[in-house]
Order: structure tokens, then C-alpha cells, then sequence
């Protein structure tokens, strides 16, 4: 049996649980796929420290170049995360003639374009499963078991920490600062949340997403992006008397020659199956020509799970190598009936609006005047017991309107002397 062999950059959370199965699951994998998977080399910048799981020091090591220089290292495995140096190792390893295997999405979302053109220069793969939603098998399901089918939309809650603040929040009543300090208490949050709770890993997973369901590789400026710091308990309870859920959604949607790309706090009916995706759950729901509306569903980070992605990665790799194939890394054509991306203010969509105003006569009917300006008609609207003195709240549901004539709307009525508060406008998705 030829051993392929492997070596592992990034020796922390993914990486040893890579090395455990490796380790634990060598006879089962071997059995399985005919081939073994050999570990040669770990590199990372701190080998002296005790991991979760132990291996022959002579494994390790903190000069990346015994494994970028190695003639008999088939695979390389970057587990380190970031821009830099990842970047760098992957782009040596493929010129080295080395496939990849990566959970990165950060680096796939900013260099992916690159990295790809210079896998497929060399005839190498890189692979990436790990990369959104950890261990559900969704980039190998998107990219081989619907290879015939042309997508429609992709609606994805692709980012753990969000998801458990926001059903902390419905579940509980409790504000999104509490929320907050309790996922980073539980370990499902940084120190420093920002990536997570402004959509900006969502957005990375995006534009993975994106290309694999549109064939187009979208920038991180391209895609409309809102995080869910600015969202209260107080929308969250109203959204639900009007039967909804507050989720943070990364979508993907053609809406004629066009294709929405956005993440955003995002209404959904209750009774959609994505508003029941709570905690640190993953779920994207992906519209499709032929196999229809599909599901997949899981833990979207973990040790293991993330590891058990990469592990499968390995195995296509190894089979492929073992068969002396070149397996592309993304057959994916794009999508042509897509002409261009949408610009956000053309967006059109169902809006809830929450206004705090004075609790005075004729502040409904001026709100409703502005909007009407514009274009904008109101399907529900309802006022809340005054909950401080002299202010009370206003929330209304429009009919779909233009995100730029919204906007405008919104200006002028922050304006005004009975708004007491930027008014919160948060879209509507009925899917
Ligand atoms: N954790 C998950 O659930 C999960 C799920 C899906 C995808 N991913 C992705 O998987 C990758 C790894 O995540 P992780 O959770 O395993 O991260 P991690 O625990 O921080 O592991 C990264 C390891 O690489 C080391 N390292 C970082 N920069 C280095 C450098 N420049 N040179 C040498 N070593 C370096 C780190 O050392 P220090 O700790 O000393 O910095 C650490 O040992 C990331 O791209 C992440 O986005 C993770």
C-alpha cells in the first residue's frame, strides 16, 4: 500500500485534532480508501508547548521549509489561519508541486482567485471543505453531487457566534451585550468579536459560497455587509409577535441577470426551516434547478468537526494521487445568465421598520406621508405601549420597496423633531 504523505502546518485546535484521527482512524481510513495516510512533518511556531494530543518529537518542527523542501511531502495542510504567512506557504507548496489542503476562508475569500489560477498552472488541487460549516460535507456536495444542477439562491447561516446571540436573545429576552459576554464566557466567541458579529467571516464564507454555487469570485467590497451589534431585544421581541426570527443570513440570490450578494441581519418567517437553526448550529439552504430546495445542517466549528472536513479532503487527495490523476481543483463555469452583481440600492425587499417617536397625534401619518413619497407602502403597522415618558414605538412592515428610495426615506425622517431615534430598518427574506 503507497503511504501519501502529508505535512501539517499549524500545530493548534484543527491541527491536532487532524493529527488524532489520522492517528486513531489510520486502519479504518486505510481499509476504506486503499491507501494510507502518512503524517511526515509538523511545523508551527511554538513546538514546546504540551498539545491535546502527543506525537514523536521528531514530527515536529518550527522550519517551514522541512516541509516546503521535502521531495517526499505530497500534501500540505495549512491549519494556521490568516492572510500571512498562509498565503506564502500555500503559493510555495503548489510551486513546490505539493496539492493543499486548507480550512482558511479568510485567505480563500481575499486570494482565492489567485491560489486557484496557480493550482490549476501547476496542476495541483487545493481543497478545502473545512472552510464553511466545518464538517457538514457541503463544498464536495455543492461542487460534485450537484454538478448538473444551476443554483438559484444560497441562504446560509454560516457563522456560529451570531447565530447563538441572536437565539440567546429570542430564547432568553436578554439584550445582545449579554448575549455577547455569555458566548465568550462559553468559549463561542473572541476576545474580540468583531469578525464574527459584523459579518465579515460570514462575508468570507460568502464568497466561497458564491463561487461554487455562481462561478464568480466576488470581493469582500462587492457584497453589502451588516453585522448584528446594532440589533435590540426589543426588535427581536417584536419581530417574533409579527412571527418572525431575527438571523444573521450571507445570501446569494439571482434575481434576473443579476445576483444579489449581501449579509445581513435578516427577518425570516418563523415557519421557514432556517429559524429554527439555533446556537452555534450552522445551516445553508440552497435552491437548485434539478435536486430542488436541500438543507444541510450541523455544527459549523469544532475541533473535530473541522478536522473530520479536512480529513475527507485528504482522502479525495490521496485517491487522486494514488490514480496519478489531476483532478481540478473547481470545474465550475460561471454562470452566465448572471450579467452583473446587483448595486445594494437597487436591492428591493419587505422591511421592518421600528420608530421611537413622540407620543403625539399625527406622527403616523407623517411618517406614512414621507413614505409614501417615496414609493413605499406600508402592509402592517402597530404601536407599542409607551415605554418611556412621552416616547412610544412605532413598527411597521412595508411592501417590497428599493433599498435606495428607503434610505432616503429614513434620512428625511430621522430628521424630523417627533423621531426621537435613528429609526431600525432591518430586511424581510420570505424565501
Ligand atoms: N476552530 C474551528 O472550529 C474551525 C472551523 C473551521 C475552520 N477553521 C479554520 O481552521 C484554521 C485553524 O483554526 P484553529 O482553530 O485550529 O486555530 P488555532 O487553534 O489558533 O491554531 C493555529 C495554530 O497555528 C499556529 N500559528 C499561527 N500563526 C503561525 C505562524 N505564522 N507560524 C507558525 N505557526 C503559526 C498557532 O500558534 P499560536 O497559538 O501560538 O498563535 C496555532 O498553534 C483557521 O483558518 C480557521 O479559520 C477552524
Amino acid at each position: 500500500m503507497k503511504a501519501i504523505n502529508v505535512g501539517l502546518i499549524g500545530f493548534g485546535n484543527v491541527g491536532s485534532g487532524l493529527v488524532s484521527i489520522i492517528r486513531e482512524r489510520k486502519t479504518f481510513l486505510s481499509e476504506k480508501t486503499g491507501s494510507e495516510i502518512a503524517l511526515k512533518k509538523i511545523f508551527d511556531k511554538d513546538i514546546v508547548s504540551k498539545r491535546k494530543v502527543s506525537v514523536d518529537k521528531k514530527l515536529l518542527t518550527s522550519d517551514i521549509n522541512e516541509i516546503l523542501n521535502d521531495p517526499q511531502i505530497d500534501i500540505v495542510v495549512e491549519l494556521i489561519g490568516g492572510i500571512h504567512p498562509a498565503k506564502e506557504f500555500i503559493t510555495e507548496a503548489l510551486k513546490k508541486g505539493k496539492s493543499v489542503v486548507t480550512a482558511n476562508k479568510a485567505l480563500l475569500a481575499e486570494y482565492g482567485k489567485e491560489l486557484f489560477a496557480l493550482a490549476k498552472d501547476r496542476n495541483k488541487s487545493i481543497y478545502f471543505e473545512a472552510s464553511v460549516g466545518a464538517g457538514i460535507p457541503l463544498i464536495k456536495a455543492l461542487r460534485e453531487g450537484l454538478v448538473a444542477n444551476k443554483f438559484n439562491s444560497v441562504y446560509g447561516i454560516v457563522n456560529g457566534t451570531s447565530n447563538f446571540i441572536l437565539s440567546q436573545m429570542s430564547a432568553q429576552n436578554r439584550e445582545f451585550d449579554d448575549c455577547l459576554k455569555d458566548a465568550q464566557k462559553k468559549g463561542f466567541a473572541e476576545s474580540n468579536p468583531t469578525l464574527d458579529i459584523e459579518g465579515f467571516d460570514s462575508a468570507h464564507k460568502l464568497i466561497i459560497l458564491t463561487y461554487l454555487c455562481f462561478g464568480l469570485i466576488v470581493e469582500s467590497k462587492e457584497i453589502l455587509i451588516e453585522g448584528i451589534s446594532n440589533i435590540s431585544l426589543s426588535d427581536v421581541i417584536y419581530a417574533k409577535e409579527l412571527g418572525y426570527e431575527i438571523k444573521l443570513l450571507a445570501i446569494a440570490k439571482k434575481e434576473g441577470s443579476e445576483l444579489e450578494v449581501r449579509v445581513h441581519p435578516t427577518l425570516l418567517p418563523q415557519a421557514h426551516m432556517l429559524s429554527s437553526v439555533t446556537g452555534v448550529f450552522n445551516a445553508i439552504y440552497v435552491s437548485c434547478d434539478l435536486a430542488g430546495d436541500l438543507l444541510f445542517y450541523g455544527p459549523g466549528a469544532g475541533q473535530l468537526s473541522a478536522a473530520s472536513a479536512v480529513a475527507s479532503d485528504l482522502v479525495d487527495l490521496t485517491q487522486s494521487i494514488k490514480a496519478g490523476l489531476f483532478r481540478p481543483t473547481l470545474n465550475i463555469l460561471p454562470d452566465n445568465t448572471i450579467k452583473k452583481l446587483r448595486a445594494p440600492e437597487d436591492f428591493i425587499s419587505k422591511y421592518y421598520i421600528h420608530f421611537i417617536t413622540a407620543d403625539k397625534p399625527g406622527v403616523l401619518a407623517r411618517i406614512s406621508g414621507v413614505l409614501a413619497k417615496f414609493g413605499i407602502s406600508i402592509a402592517s403597522v402597530t404601536q407599542k405601549e409607551r415605554y418611556k415618558s412621552q416616547v412610544v414605538s412605532i413598527v411597521m412592515i412595508t411592501h417590497q420597496a428599493k433599498e435606495k428610495d428607503l434610505k432616503h426615506a429614513l434620512q428625511i425622517l430621522s430628521k424630523l423633531e417627533q423621531i426621537k431615534q435613528k429609526p431600525v430598518a432591518i430586511r424581510i427574506e420570505e424565501v
